[in-house]
């Protein structure tokens, strides 16, 4: 029982694969498949960013102490809505290796 559970909690906090590419769909069309566009002649490119640098910009943009301005963090953050804070550096490693694939 100890061990479901645990496992459980566990599944809570690292997001999977399948779940990555699920939200990361939600981003392809400005920050490119593989997170190598600058998205409207403005964003960093994702991918190139280092999973460490990414997971806290995604942490700013969840918690909104981004530089991100106003109408582009409320636009982030309707399309994170489904990411958790403890969940950015699984997100952010999956992006990141997308630009090495
Ligand atoms: C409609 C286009 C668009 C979509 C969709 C989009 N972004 Fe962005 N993103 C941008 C733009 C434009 C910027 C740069 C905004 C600026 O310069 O203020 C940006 C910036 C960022 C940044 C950098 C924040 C920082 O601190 O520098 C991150 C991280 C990011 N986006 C992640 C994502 C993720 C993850 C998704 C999908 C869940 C996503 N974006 C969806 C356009 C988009």
């Amino acid at each position: 029982m100890k061990k479901i559970v645990l496992i459980f909690a566990l599944g809570l906090l690292s997001l999977g694969a399948v779940e990555s590419e699920k939200l990361y769909k939600h981003c392809v069309v400005c920050h490119g498949k593989q997170g190598e566009l600058v998205a409207i002649k403005s964003s960093p490119k994702l991918a190139s960013l280092g999973q460490a640098e990414l997971s806290a910009r995604l942490k700013k943009v969840l918690d909104g102490s981004t530089s991100l301005s106003q109408n582009y963090l409320a636009m982030h953050q309707v399309k994170m809505k489904n990411l958790t804070p403890q969940e950015t550096d699984a997100f952010a490693k999956y992006i990141t290796e997308l630009g090495q694939k």
